[in-house]
């Protein structure tokens, strides 16, 4: 069953709980499809995790194209989700919704996910047919705004968090990433919107969770506190690359099940 954007609306009214992962190339995505991962987001978090960059800043639209038609290439069922990366929608809603545009047409993909309070961005782009996820909290593209990757929403800003999630359902967002804030005020947004909240780093009451996978899979040497790690795959991978490399010296690989007559 392919999995849309209502399903999540539906999920929400039942009290079922969704699950959501990072996904930036063919082969990972069919296998977390296959899992029955309900939403595959295709994250600029691929600028830390796929190309190196110390953060999300430097990703371009281009390099969006490129991870997001692997993904939905590779995807049966999953909603799939491309991030518009920084710069892509901050100029003005026309800005938005052309890059919008861009990404629906040349990935396939179902939705769009933009980061902040961008209600105009979000109404214009949803005007135009395109599904849009918001993103609020520690919102990553404004790391150099927020001085860090520091938890969000503590204190008085809480009730601002609070209007600017009311201001993204009215804007016709279909659901909102909430990231590293108070699990207490992660609550209280899920109570206070209609549209699902996707929780990473906020706590155990949001509709749906997400987790960047190679954190999930410990693929990378840090790992977020949010983060379980539910494989060391850097470690099965390191020692599977040992192996390999012990075998070549040693002669005994190929062996003549890996070669032809
Ligand atoms: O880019 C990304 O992976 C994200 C998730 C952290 C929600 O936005």
């Amino acid at each position: 069953m392919k999995i849309r954007t209502g399903t999540l609306t539906q999920f929400k009214q039942k009290g079922e709980k969704f699950s959501c992962l990072t996904s930036y190339d063919a082969l990972t995505a069919q296998i977390f499809d296959l899992a029955g991962i309900e939403v595959l987001l295709v994250g600029d978090s691929a600028g830390n995790v796929v190309l190196g960059y110390p953060t999300t800043v430097p990703v371009t639209l281009d390099q969006m194209m490129h991870f997001g038609k692997a993904v939905t290439d590779a995807t049966q069922s999953a909603l799939v989700v491309v991030d518009m990366p920084f710069g892509s929608y901050e100029v003005s809603s026309e800005q938005a919704l052309e890059s919008a545009i861009r990404i629906m047409k040349e990935t396939g993909a179902d939705a769009v996910k933009l980061e902040g309070a961008r209600a105009d961005a979000v109404k214009r782009i949803v005007d135009a047919g395109i599904p849009v996820m918001g993103h609020l909290g520690f919102t990553p593209q404004s790391v150099n705004q927020l001085s860090g990757f520091k938890v969000q929403g503590r204190g008085d800003s809480s009730e601002q968090l609070l209007e600017n999630a009311r201001a993204l359902e009215e804007a016709g967002a279909f659901a909102i990433v909430l990231e590293m804030i108070p699990a207490s005020l992660a609550e209280r947004v899920t109570s206070l919107v209609r549209i699902p909240t996707i929780g990473i780093g906020a706590g155990a009451g949001c509709d749906g969770q997400i987790l960047v996978w190679t954190d999930i899979e410990g693929l990378s040497d840090r790992s977020p506190k949010f983060a379980k790690k539910y494989l060391n795959l850097r470690e099965v991978l390191s020692e599977a690359a040992t192996n390999f490399r012990e075998e070549v010296r040693a002669g005994s690989f190929p062996t003549e099940e890996q070669s032809f007559s």
